[in-house]
């Protein structure tokens, strides 16, 4: 029987184990001109135990841009800062894919240089908000690509698929999930086009297999994945039909003989459904609400479900995920809930994990637990509903991301250890303030002013030290949960289990 812990043949990249670290965006990239830093290649490097790392969200252009700090593939310095990030990872025995994702609609022009406005297939505003870095700022209506800008965006994607090889990278995933640009193109409420790019599904789905077939083109189809998030609502989409979509996507996509496909699953139905289809690896990141993937899912490799499972949460405060899946725990939680950790300072928020039922709810994603998978974390303290609720998560990482930046820049504390802040610290940090009435409800904050955030360095921010996102992860054994990175009730510097702690 294969388990989550056999090897596995990617497309002639042989992988350790089928354990994927999902990609998630931690806007860390402060080097220039969006380029990864140092504490980026520490990050990843300590995730290297995952048979496939997938790397957060990467833009393959200046306008693919929708948050703040986020890297791109797209100059020299990028392909340089990642170089270090790959060589890292590669030295502790990891494989690593690029996501290369572009917004669309999702940013603001204030996170633009140039004058630029985020574009998309067309003029459909998102309903909700996006974290500028100077405060919360409602969706812009974006604007429509012409003909030959659709063309020059795939280009771009072509093109920073060969930039992601030259900077050490085994391959790149294709964002199309979670309401970016590829998914705007899919989705019928964001795609209204009646040219060659929209109106009926073949059209509808052109656009994510052209840049599938020229990202494949430029690096080989072995090195080129797809993610796909089938009929998820999360950044304002709603598929009027994910049943006709996927399996036609995925029908058009298959004679290009790409590495893998990653489903961020909504119904278990369609996932078995795109599973039969498609013939190269199939990487799932299961839906669990309302909890985070968890131990329990590290079974659907040997029950055929899948190929190779994907953890997002988890992973963020386990940097040594697969040996503590390995060993069925205990796991250190995310940031815990602020309604528990509020009165009790650090409740253990672990549980043994019922087994997962098929299931047709949309799941959550980070920002999204207003609409989708609703798990106790900001979303939940603000109601669980609402568009307030929707970005809530979302917004913490990115301004955790912020405080990090600030709190690592040399030259911030002067003589005697007092602060040092300049007209554009001050700026950034009337942007937080403005955010700081979200943070107390995001368990971020626990403290006041920079003492308060400065926690994030070891909990939410830190690098690889936890990650507010989410809470109520399953395990098979005793309760564990993490604050400030360590295990409540173990010594520092050691996990319970003999299995190396998260640092
Ligand atoms: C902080 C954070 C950032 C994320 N950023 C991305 C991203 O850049 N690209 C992406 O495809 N999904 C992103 N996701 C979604 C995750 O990949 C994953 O689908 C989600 O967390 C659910 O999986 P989980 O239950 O294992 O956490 C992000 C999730 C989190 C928590």
């Amino acid at each position: 029987m294969t388990t989550a812990f056999d090897p596995i043949d990617l497309a002639g990249l042989p992988l350790a184990n089928r354990i994927a670290m999902a990609p998630m965006t931690r806007s860390r990239a402060y080097g220039d001109g969006g380029s990864p830093t140092e504490a980026m290649a520490e990050y990843y490097a300590q995730r290297a135990g995952a048979g496939l790392i997938i790397t957060e969200g990467t833009q393959p252009s200046l306008v693919g841009q929708g948050y703040p700090d986020t890297p791109g593939l797209h100059s020299d310095a990028q392909v340089e800062g990642w170089r270090r990030v790959t060589d890292a990872v590669h030295a502790a025995g990891g494989k690593i894919f690029a996501q290369i994702m572009h917004t669309g609609r999702i940013g603001h022009p204030v996170l633009l240089p140039d004058g630029l406005h985020p574009v998309a297939p067309s003029p459909v505003r998102a309903a909700g908000q996006v974290f500028t870095g100077q405060g919360m700022a409602d969706f812009v209506t974006p604007r429509e690509l012409t003909d030959a800008e659709i063309e020059a965006t795939i280009a771009d994607f072509a093109t920073a698929a060969r930039n992601a090889v030259d900077a050490g990278f085994d391959g790149i995933e294709l964002h199309g999930a979670n309401g970016y640009l590829i998914h705007q193109f899919l989705s019928t409420n964001t795609n209204l086009r009646t040219d060659a790019w929209g109106g009926s599904v073949d059209k509808r789905v052109r656009f994510a297999v052209e840049v599938a077939r020229a990202t494949a083109d430029a690096i080989g189809a072995n090195r080129v994945g797809l993610r796909v998030s089938p009929g998820n609502p999360y950044n304002d989409i709603a598929e009027a039909d994910p049943h006709d979509t996927y399996p036609a996507l995925v029908d058009a996509i298959e004679p290009l003989g790409l590495a893998y496909l990653h489903v961020v699953e909504s119904d278990r139905d369609l996932t078995l459904r795109l599973r039969k289809q498609f013939s190269g690896t199939f990487i799932l990141n299961p839906h669990t609400a309302p909890r985070p993937t968890g131990v329990s899912e590290v079974d659907l490799v040997a029950e055929g479900v899948t190929d190779v499972v994907s953890f997002g949460s988890l992973f963020l405060a386990n940097p040594d995920l697969p040996a503590r899946l390995a060993a069925g725990g205990p796991f250190n939680t995310p940031t815990p809930p602020p309604s528990t950790a509020a009165t009790t300072g650090a409740t253990p928020t672990t549980r043994r994990c019922p087994r997962k039922p098929g299931t047709t709810r949309p799941r959550f994603l980070p920002g999204s637990g207003a609409s989708s998978r609703s798990r106790p974390g900001p979303a939940a303290a603000l109601g669980g509903h609402g568009l307030v609720a929707e970005f809530a998560d979302h917004v913490a990482h990115q301004a955790a991301g912020q405080v990090e930046h600030l709190l690592d820049e040399p030259g911030l504390l002067g003589a005697g250890g007092r602060l040092r802040l300049d007209r554009h610290r001050l700026l950034r940090l009337r942007g937080l303030g403005r955010f700081g009435g979200l943070r107390g409800l995001a368990g971020l904050g626990r403290g006041r002013g920079l003492g308060g955030f400065g926690g994030l360095r070891r909990g939410a921010a830190g690098t690889g030290r936890g990650s507010g996102a989410a809470a109520g992860v399953c395990t098979g054994r005793s309760p564990s949960t993490s604050r400030g990175g360590r295990s409540v009730g173990e010594p520092a510097g050691r996990g319970a289990s003999g299995v190396a702690p998260p640092e």
